[in-house]
């Protein structure tokens, strides 16, 4: 063990032998004890008492490091400033309009106890919750590392998002304090997202403080004893804050997620099993070293902002690039000016990205520099064979590995990878390869049997792992019914898989009414929700549409209420009500206007017929139908929705 703990992570090369991959993930699930204890080692703990993986009859089914105490913060920061890597840089960050700034850990640990320490004098306590509904500016990193700093938990929400679904995760939480900015710049515009929270606050009852960073040097509407200005207030703040001793199991954050129910989830981490994770899965599957310029291009609003541009990097004291604008501004080849500019070397991205890149060409790629690049990444969706191919020729120069990385918000890092800084297995493009070590995956058919080779079914994880969600913040009971009640005692990923003949893993997209529309996760019944909140909405079904750029786009069908009628101006206004209550992310591209929905004998919908006329599918592909619904039940719903699309009641106008 010992001894192959040794090689573990190697930070410096890609190391050649597999068969210390396959040695040290069997003594990973064999010996979880040990090989934690020994992860964990890299990092500073105030106190470790009892074991570091603690088995517990329900869901989780294991605490890790529960008595264990430590600060995120610290091992970020104060860590990194103890040591050489005091003036490192952390973070060049770039906004849209070329300006440019670098912090080093130094800058970094400075200003983030003058946070912190703003944040206790206003009255922020150990436990206490504060939403952060920023653009992608450094005091966003900031506010996380302050608020983990006091034991504070943080609550990011998305910039894409709108006023409805900002104050429904404000109400959830409970969040006392708010962290905004005066406006961001996207593709040349101002966006005002201070006016978002100041609609947001009209339904929210817990806020007592909003803090607004200047960003954008607009005008906004300070409202007295409740509005502050970052600049001003923490000029009075001190430059030391003791980091909180807090025990492993110490909520560190929430992360709202789509669901298969209208509310969104509020996904909870911990302290001591989600930081040892973050860390763990950075150095393995990056590969990343003090030489590295690292960009993970991900926006922090998202998981993989949170694990991958902020705590992993900054755990293992690598230098990333910020970026606060579009990828493709002023011209499509704005990312890749930026990997010449800094010299990038690893390239964190969505395959959505990928594929806009290829959809605007190669010879944006080919007018810079950027063979620094030696590591490549994508999450988030499946990725298709042709954007892979075109993503390892053009942009990796066929010689940086990919590695496409499928987790969860739920999981809190990366599951399934190629591990470069354990061994590179060789790749199959459109496969994730194997689990990381401590990952027990597994794909189950529907009757919970462990699926053949080549036999499609659902990814399921068997055993506890470090990162994994604590639970769902106010909601136990939807924890375990979301995540351990599809197969006792076993986490349900809702993700279909296969696993080929070598034991390698393709994912295959979910499994239930989630959708990925350019990556992001969107709940097709939160949609649906929304839409029936506006009064000429009586029912209504929303589905995804394969997209050759985003994967999938929303569509949604809609029965009107008596006194309405479909027009073309409805139709606009339905879109932009969902732009204004959940956010622009989740615009239907199209809303058809029909006179009923398809649904079973029992009232359910059936969306696999609305997705199979959608599609243009007949309705043999369809692969299962809803249990409780005839072939010839389903068969007349198809063939009447198919019909009044045709009489082109619902064809765009
Ligand atoms: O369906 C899987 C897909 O994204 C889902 C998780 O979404 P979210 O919680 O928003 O986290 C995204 C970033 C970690 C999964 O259930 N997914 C994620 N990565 C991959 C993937 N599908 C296929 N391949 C991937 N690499």
């Amino acid at each position: 063990m010992e001894q192959l703990l040794k090689v573990l992570p190697t930070s410096k090369n890609i190391h050649p032998d597999i068969n210390v991959l396959k040695a040290i993930y069997r003594q990973s699930l064999e010996d979880p004890e040990s090989f934690w204890r020994k992860m964990a080692e890299e990092l500073f703990w105030y106190e470790k008492n009892g074991p570091a993986y603690d088995p517990l009859p329900e869901p989780p089914y294991a605490a890790w490091f529960s008595h264990w105490k430590t600060n995120i913060s610290y091992n970020a920061l104060d860590r990194h400033v103890d040591s050489w890597r005091k003036n490192k840089v952390a973070y060049y960050w770039e906004g849209e309009n070329g300006e440019r700034q670098t912090l080093t850990y130094y800058d970094l640990y400075k200003e983030v106890n003058r946070f912190a320490s703003l944040l206790k004098d206003i009255g922020i306590k150990k436990g206490d919750r504060i939403t952060i509904y920023l653009p992608m500016v450094p005091e966003l990193p900031i506010s996380m590392l302050a608020a983990v700093r006091i034991g504070a938990i943080h609550s990011v929400v998305f910039g894409g998002f709108a006023a409805y679904a900002l104050a429904e995760r404000i109400n959830d939480s409970q969040s006392k304090v708010v962290v905004t900015a005066d406006g961001t710049f996207r593709r040349g515009r101002l966006f005002d997202v201070k006016r978002v929270v100041d609609e947001a606050l009209k339904h929210t009852t817990t806020v007592e403080k909003v803090l607004v960073i200047k960003r954008a040097n607009n005008n906004v509407n300070m409202i007295e004893d409740r509005d502050y200005w970052y600049h001003e207030l923490v000029s009075f703040s001190d430059s030391y804050v003791e980091p909180e001793r807090l025990d492993g199991i110490h909520p560190s954050f929430i992360l709202y997620t789509s669901g298969t129910t209208g509310k969104p989830k509020g996904v909870t981490h911990g302290t001591g099993g989600y930081m040892v994770w973050a860390n763990f899965t950075q150095r393995v599957v990056f590969d990343i070293n003090d030489k590295d310029i690292y960009w993970c291009t991900a926006d922090i609003g998202w998981i993989t902002g949170h694990t991958y541009v902020v705590y992993g990097p900054l755990l293992t004291g690598a230098t990333s690039f910020l970026y606060e604008g579009a990828p493709d501004f002023p011209q499509p080849d704005r990312w890749w000016s930026m990997i010449e500019r800094y010299g990038i070397t690893i390239l964190y991205t969505s395959p959505t990205a990928i594929r806009m890149h290829m959809k605007n060409g190669e010879e944006w790629a080919k007018k810079h520099n950027i063979s620094c690049l030696r590591i490549l990444g994508t999450v988030g969706e499946p990725i298709n064979p042709e954007a892979w191919n075109w993503y390892y020729k053009h942009i990796g120069n066929e010689k940086a590995p990919i590695v496409d990385t499928w987790w969860q918000t739920e999981t809190g890092g990366i599951m399934i990878s190629p591990q470069p800084g354990l061994a590179l297995v060789p790749l199959k493009p459109g496969s994730a390869t194997f689990p990381l070590p401590g990952v027990d995956a597994d794909v189950y058919t529907e009757d919970g049997r462990s699926a053949r080779p080549d036999e499609k079914g659902l990814l399921v994880i068997k055993k506890p792992w470090p990162g994994t969600l604590i639970t769902l913040w106010g909601n136990p009971e939807r924890f375990k019914r979301s995540y351990y009640s599809r197969f006792p005692g076993v986490y349900y990923t809702g993700d279909f898989a296969v696993k080929d003949e070598d034991g390698y893993f393709w994912l295959l997209g979910r499994a239930d009414e989630v959708l990925k529309v350019a990556g992001h996760r969107i709940g097709t019944i939160e949609l649906e929700d929304a839409l029936i909140s506006h009064p000429a909405v009586a029912e209504s079904a929303v589905i995804g549409k394969s997209d050759p750029v985003k994967m999938q786009v929303p569509i949604a069908f809609v029965v009107l209420r008596p006194g309405y009628s479909p027009s073309p101006q409805l139709r606009i206004e339905l879109i932009n009500h969902i732009r204004e209550t959940i956010g622009p992310i989740a615009a239907p591209q199209t809303i058809y206007f029909v006179s009923k929905l398809p649904k079973t004998r029992s009232g359910k919908i059936m969306r696999r017929i609305i997705g199979a006329v959608v599609e243009e599918k007949s309705i043999g592909d369809t692969t299962t139908l809803e249990d409780e619904t005839s072939v010839e039940e389903a068969r007349r719903a198809y063939e009447e929705l198919k019909l009044e699309m045709e009489r082109g009641i619902g064809v765009e106008a």
